[in-house]
């Protein structure tokens, strides 16, 4: 593997459109944090870039549906996702937006450097266009028939029944979401990028990291090449987006596609982070250098964005050029999915748990500690609560939690508060754990982007630790020999100091605590920003005889109770119920009832089976049959709003449930004595109600 000074670690951004959810945590931002924090820990110099993808047809459907602008929306879902990202120990760098000026400033750039070196191809091609609404219409915009499935509900892109990718040309009876009306065909002019045209040079990127990319990476990448590579359309008729900075009357009213501009958000959020730093040309390191290692992390529907389109465009970029070269993604970890309850998070269909909701009810460490241990890595793993609580109160609470406790509480009490001992590399390797392995296995699983194997090494520290002090039994020790007692609570505390380093890539915010708890002042998160080589000190024990502690210890992690987990569960069931009524095509109807009658108003209502003897059509009342309907041995005429429903000849004969003492009233010039019931179905059609088995004519009803 080649050499490198520095790393930078971006993270897909999220769009701006709702809230993240676990499912996100787990897939992409949780792993490069680890990542990240591990990298701090060993010195080395790191970047980690994320922020906000605020263009995109979604975005402007949720604004039309909440009658808001789309800058309300991407402000309102921007806040609300760093916030929460912040609060699980997310450690950004930069967090950007891609409505910054800087970021549309740089995607212009790139799009004017392609156009300058001649590299788009522009077509004309035939669009749907809401001439009521007076624009074109992107996929999402049109909604028809499925060709497949025959849901009335398809988009121009996918079927959500179905789940087939469509386009809005393949839709029966296609309709603008905006104004209803069908639209028609009408020629734009559009961008395309030649992806065609960079296909055996990304064959060679790709076929570069054949040793070092994740299966699933190179398995979804081949399949696209294998296909061949087309154009792609750069451009939308949209006005929410970036501009496309050309004056011709052609690019009036067009932008840029989201995901050429989001994948380019990198870059410009790692410039503003640059310029915040007072230095606007310390991004090139980052991006230019040959000795940075680019790193990005993302979640398995977007792998080809990343190693196909953004490196083409950085092909195209650096084609020709001496200098101002970009980096191509050294690694792409692309993670599987997290499910959760044994289903996929779906946030259209409100199937999740939101990252920010999560936190208002549970430490952030807990939730990173579970998530680790359900990295979906290389097959698609679950969340459960269950399985939360037991790790929280198992391997956080009684493992970790109960040692560091136990052994700060001990040294304070009996001990002054100092470490009382001196311990040698001798007894620190005496207690049977292999610290160079431990060392040089948690740096491998880490820099392998193994983080459950990591988070599993760094818990087995503490199951070692407890299994020590439970053996040791130094509160027995104090009173026959408190020699022995110190030096086994001197090991315990380098112990603790151990713990606070090799978990902190996955529960920083804990080992913090530790650390202040041991007596530092800043934490780890402190020493990791002097970029010093602190995974080190695993090696050797860190602590002098004399250090003092913090005479205050805390409970680390407190235990989930059943009752906290159990409104939990039920809403699941309820998330589950409501999925999988959808699923079989259940429509929500909300009912509304008319005010409650007595018994005795509804005994007044005489319901008779009545046979239908003749039928026929009404004169201009398109809708009326009159039926004449036989009830016991007596003869009815009865008008009925059914004619568009059934014909005269399919209602004779038919044996039919009448109201038989509505009082007679004229419709149409013609007299109606009663009422026939009938239900409504799908669609608005009319049926009949039927008595299966009703012989006796004029029975009444009970
Ligand atoms: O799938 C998504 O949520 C996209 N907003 C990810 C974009 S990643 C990058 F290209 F910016
Ligand atoms: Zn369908």
């Amino acid at each position: 593997m080649a050499q490198f000074k520095r790393t930078l670690v971006t993270t897909a951004l999220p769009y701006a459109n709702g809230p993240v959810h676990l499912g996100h945590l787990a897939g992409v931002y949780l792993p490069a944090d680890i990542y990240v924090r591990h990298k701090r820990l060993k010195g080395e110099e790191v970047l980690h870039i994320g922020g906000s993808d605020e263009h995109g047809v979604p975005i402007t459907i949720t604004a039309e549906k909440e009658g808001i602008s789309p800058r309300d929306v991407v402000d309102r879902y921007h806040r609300m996702n760093l916030e929460a990202f912040l609060k699980c120990g997310i450690s950004f760098d930069c967090y950007g937006r891609t409505s910054s000026e800087l970021h549309h400033e740089t995607a212009q750039e790139f799009f004017l450097e392609l156009e300058r070196k001649g590299i788009f191809n522009r077509r004309t091609e035939k669009l749907f266009y809401d001439a009521e609404g007076g624009r074109f219409l992107s996929d999402r915009y049109v909604s028809g028939t499925c060709p497949i499935c025959g849901s009335t509900e398809a988009s121009g892109d996918q079927c959500e029944q179905c789940g087939t990718h469509l386009s809005p040309m393949e839709l029966i009876n296609p309709k603008s979401k905006i104004s209803n009306a069908t639209p028609e065909l009408r020629d734009t002019l559009h961008w395309y990028f030649p992806l065609g045209r960079y296909q055996a040079e990304l064959e060679r990127f790709v076929n570069s990291h054949e040793d070092d990319w994740r299966p699933n990476v190179l398995n979804y990448t081949r399949t696209w090449l294998k296909g061949g590579l087309n154009d792609r359309a750069i451009t939308r008729d949209l006005n929410w987006g970036i501009k496309v900075p050309l004056g011709e009357a052609e690019a009036v009213g067009k932008v840029l596609y989201v995901w050429f501009d989001a994948v380019l958000g990198y870059i410009s959020f790692t410039r503003q982070w640059a310029e915040e730093q007072g230095d606007r040309d310390l991004w090139r390191h980052w991006w230019q250098d040959p000795e940075t290692r680019l790193v990005q992390f993302i979640g398995k529907d977007n792998v080809v964005f990343h190693t196909l389109m953004l490196p083409a465009i950085l092909m195209a970029w650096n084609e020709g050029r001496e200098d101002g070269i970009y980096n191509l993604a050294d690694n792409v970890p692309a993670s599987e999915f997290m499910n959760f309850e044994g289903r996929k998070f779906s946030k259209s269909r409100n199937y999740a748990v939101y990252l920010g909701e999560f936190l208002q009810k549970f430490p952030a460490d807990t939730l990173r500690y579970s998530i680790a241990m359900n990295y979906p890595e290389n097959k698609d793993t679950d969340f459960s609560w269950t399985d939360f609580q037991n790790r929280t109160n198992g391997e956080l609470a009684d493992t970790l939690g109960n040692f560091i406790k136990r052994s700060i509480d001990f040294t304070n009490s009996r001990f002054g508060g100092e470490v009382p001992h001196s311990c040698t590399v001798q007894e620190w390797e005496g207690l049977g754990i292999d610290w160079y392995a431990t060392q040089s296995q948690l740096d491998q699983a880490y820099e392998g982007f193994h983080f459950r194997e990591a988070a599993t090494i760094a818990m087995d520290i503490a199951r070692a630790a407890n299994r020590f002090l439970t053996s040791a039994e130094p509160w027995k020790a104090i009173k026959t020999d408190p020699e022995a007692a110190g030096r086994t609570m001197a090991l315990s505390l380098n112990l603790c100091h151990a713990l606070s380093i090799a978990l902190y890539p996955v529960i920083p915010e804990t080992c913090d605590r530790i650390h202040r708890m041991l007596g530092f002042k800043g934490g780890v998160d402190g020493l990791v920003r002097k970029c010093e080589p602190i995974l080190k000190t695993l090696l050797e024990p860190a602590l002098p005889m004399g250090h003092k502690l913090s005479p205050e210890s805390e409970i680390l992690f407190r235990k989930i109770e059943d009752q906290e987990i159990q409104p939990e569960l039920q809403k699941i069931e309820q998330l589950v119920r409501e999925a999988e009524a959808r699923e079989a095509g259940a429509i929500e109807v909300k009912m509304e009832f008319k005010p409650a009658i007595g018994f005795d108003d509804f005994q007044k209502v005489d319901l008779r089976v009545a046979t239908v003897r003749a039928a026929e059509k009404v004169k201009k009342a398109s809708k009326l049959l009159k039926l004449q309907v036989q009830v016991g041995s007596t003869q009815r005429q009865v008008l009925a709003g059914v004619a568009e429903h059934y014909s005269p000849e399919e209602m004779v004969g038919k044996n039919v449930l009448l109201v038989a003492n509505l009082a007679p009233r004229t419709i149409r010039g013609e007299i109606s004595e009663g009422m026939l019931l009938a239900v409504e179905g799908e669609g608005g059609r009319l049926f009949m109600v039927e008595p299966q088995g009703a012989k006796i004519n004029g029975q009444s009803v009970q």
